[in-house]
């Protein structure tokens, strides 16, 4: 076996995965403001952007290679329902429209969620619950019309993909049927179809101020030791009219994707959160661990394991990477 191993020029010849600029999509938060770029002390090297920055930033990374990015809006205001998210003149579709404007090849797809947006941090809108143990739940139903809206917003903002990622029981349908009302039958959808309630997404939530205010997401998220039930959650979804379907987070969720991979002929993509860059970072800050060639490793894993897409933080550096190696 070691013959093929003896030099870089055979071991490349004979590379059975390949990282390339067109697999990554950069998630980037976007907050009101000008001239902002705001360190997230949680994710060494990512920042919170006004619109201004944000544009720049994208030039930046759409020089080395990233074609994709993924928007995260921070608002000015939050409340129960969440409605910043879905005002026409909100954060994300201001920055849609600008970078839209200013590079048109870059692919602009929206995080549709309330948790943003909503005082008490949750994906949807709360219900009191009677005769629970629980005092409150996420109202399915009602959640659903405001999705819709929210990604009407998007779409009419010129976002070419929307991503929803609350885990609501039918929010793809509902998706697309009112994109489908309003003239945006050609708007696709990204669907966080199988989303865990994750420990790994701690980072993010302190970069968004998203935490739930009170209780968890184990009444709408996936529990993690199940897999068979993410591949009911993609199945719907792709039923419900689902272009792509992701898998979140990635690294330890790598079977997941594959049986995705095995079963679906959809585009899949997987989510590497934040959890997973910011230990990466954390470990490369005390000398234990070599950051490049570490992101790069659990990057080639992730697409080895099927996927076609792979969320990552790194984008902008492992495309800066690629070109040098
Ligand atoms: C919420 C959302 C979350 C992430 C993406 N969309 C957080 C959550 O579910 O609490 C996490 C991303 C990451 O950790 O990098 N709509």
């Amino acid at each position: 076996m070691r013959r093929l191993r003896q030099l870089p020029t055979l071991r490349n010849i004979v590379r059975e995965t390949r990282l390339h600029p067109a697999d990554f999509i950069h998630p980037l938060f976007v907050r009101p403001g000008r001239g902002i770029r705001d360190p997230i002390a949680s994710m060494p090297g990512q920042s919170r952007f006004s619109v201004d920055t944000l544009v720049k930033e994208c030039e930046r990374s759409f020089r080395l290679g990233v074609r994709s990015v993924l928007l995260f809006g921070i608002p000015p205001d939050k409340d129960s329902l969440g409605k910043s998210g879905y005002a026409k003149n909100g954060i994300v579709p201001r920055a849609v429209r600008a970078l839209k404007r200013a590079l048109p090849d870059l692919v602009v797809i929206t995080d549709v969620c309330l948790c943003e947006y909503t005082d008490h941090g949750h994906c949807g809108v709360l219900e009191k619950t009677k005769g629970r143990r629980k005092k409150y739940a996420v109202d399915n139903d009602r959640t659903l019309p405001l999705l819709a809206k929210m990604s009407l917003a998007h779409a009419e903002a010129g976002a070419d993909v929307v991503a929803p990622s609350d885990m609501m029981d039918g929010r793809v349908g509902a998706i697309r049927a009112a994109l489908d009302s309003r003239g945006f039958s050609q708007t696709p959808i990204l669907s966080y179809a199988a989303k865990y309630a994750s420990a790994f997404y701690g980072p993010f939530r302190d970069a968004a101020g998203s935490a739930p205010q009170f209780g968890d997401r184990t009444g709408y998220q996936m529990d993690p030791p199940n897999v068979r039930e993410a591949i009911r959650e993609i199945e719907l979804d792709v039923n419900e009219g689902a272009d792509m379907v992701m898998v979140k987070p990635a690294l330890a969720y790598l079977d997941v994707i594959r049986a995705a991979r095995a079963r679906f002929d959809v585009p899949i993509a997987a989510y590497n959160v934040s959890g997973e860059y910011s230990m990466v970072k954390a470990a490369a800050r005390a000398g234990w661990l070599d950051e490049r060639r570490v992101a790069l490793e659990i990057l080639t894993a992730i697409k080895r394991a099927g996927a076609n897409l792979i969320l990552t933080y790194w984008a902008p550096d492992a495309c800066g990477w690629l070109h040098s190696a």
